[in-house]
């Protein structure tokens, strides 16, 4: 079977940015957007153009520096949104508009007070719009998660014939399982007249922790783009990481998926992203977390020690990240202290050892780590070197 090609829809610059105390201004989402094209994103989505002068002119500046990516700018189904994300993208080499519209029945009736067939109205009026500026038009269908499958191909087909390029599904509020994402998407490319010309993507949220794990079911159902943000930064719990979906493809290379991401630049743009939002990045965070590549468990150092396959799926290498670390604490066991002990330049026989475990250990047990400054002083203090 070929490869297929699954397009990374980055929205660290939109939906990202959404998070209280992450805005960014126009110099510093230059500069995040500079590092994405890098990375190789295949869209940046880089604002939301009518939402603030500022970020209009953010939209304008990205669409006028990239010169690979795909720039897109988001509208509501509203023609002032649409206008002014047409206008903000005027100097994009390879512009894209993304507007849409809430389909579930909460939206219809307490947001946006209508009827879903004013909705269909609204949804096939924004792309026709959208369409007269630019030629790819993405359309969201907001609330999908919670959306009727039925009414959501309904609005899909519309958007098809009104131009749409691209069909956001997006589990707004993070509430699908894996199954029911993956199933609706499914849904969609088997019963959506037209499907076949456009691609369909997946825009999760993480309030129940499943976000990635959605997009690979949306992915495994047929949608051919993942929006995601760096460290899965957005709205309440946030998005998608970027870095875990990109990984899940590539550790499982039998799925016959690939993405265009330089993998070795995923532990960089995540610290300039941490960095320029003041957002840092949780320590156990899966791919780019301080302890994501940490062993400090005897059991596993033992294995890690051995080979370095037997606890680790991911070379750290492969995304930037530091050589793995073989952390001491009371957890640690003897090949560990003998592992730390040699590489600071003690070669202890295992009477030695032994007795240096035991120093080790009423050590460890006092603080939380025990680095090689310790173990320097612990050497020379128990006199274990004659
Ligand atoms: O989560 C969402 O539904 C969105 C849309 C505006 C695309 O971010
Ligand atoms: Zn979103």
């Amino acid at each position: 079977m070929a490869t297929q090609k699954i397009h990374i829809f980055d929205t660290t610059l939109r939906d990202g940015e959404q998070v209280p105390g992450c805005k960014l201004n126009r110099d510093e989402k230059l500069l995040i957007a500079r590092q994405l094209e890098l990375l190789g994103v295949d869209v940046i989505e880089a604002g939301f153009p009518v939402s603030s002068p500022g970020d209009f002119a953010a939209v304008a500046a990205i669409a006028a520096q990239t010169r690979h990516a795909t720039v897109c700018g988001l509208s509501r189904a509203v023609e002032n949104d649409i206008v002014t994300a047409a206008e903000a993208l005027k100097s994009a080499r390879h512009p894209r508009i993304h507007t849409g519209i809430g389909t579930s029945d909460s939206h219809i009736r307490f947001k946006l007070c209508t009827t879903p067939e004013k909705v269909l109205e609204r949804a096939v009026a924004a792309v026709k719009l959208a369409k007269s500026f630019v030629e790819d038009v993405e359309f969201y269908t907001e609330d999908a998660g919670r959306t009727d499958n039925e009414f959501l191909a309904r609005v899909c087909e519309a958007a098809i014939r009104a131009g749409a390029t691209v069909l956001n599904i997006p589990d707004t509020t993070g509430y699908c399982l894996p199954s029911e994402y993956g199933a609706k998407i499914k849904y969609l490319a088997d019963n959506v007249r037209g499907i076949e010309h456009v691609r369909l993507s997946t825009h999760c949220h993480n309030d129940l922790g499943m976000a990635t794990a959605n997009s690979i079911a949306g992915v495994l159902g047929g949608a051919r783009q993942v929006e995601c943000t760096i460290n899965g930064v957005g709205e309440r719990a946030g998005n998608t990481a970027l870095e875990e979906a990109v990984m899940v493809l590539r550790q499982h290379p039998y799925l016959n998926f690939e993405t265009g991401i330089n993998t070795k630049l995923l532990a960089e743009t995540s610290a300039m992203v941490s960095h320029l939002m003041s957002m840092p990045v949780q320590p156990n965070k899966a791919i780019v977390g301080a302890n994501a590549f940490s062993h400090s468990s005897g059991i596993h150092q033992d294995g890690v020690i051995k080979h370095r396959e037997t606890y680790e799926i991911i070379d750290p290498h492969e995304v930037g990240m530091p050589d793995s670390a073989i952390v001491l604490t009371a957890r640690s066991g003897r090949a560990a202290l003998a592992y730390r002990l040699q590489k600071i330049g003690y070669d202890f026989d295992r009477t030695a050892l032994n007795k240096a475990y035991a120093s080790f250990l009423v050590l460890a047990d006092r603080q939380k780590e025990v680095v090689d400054e310790d173990l320097h002083v612990m050497v020379e203090q128990e006199q274990l070197v004659t």
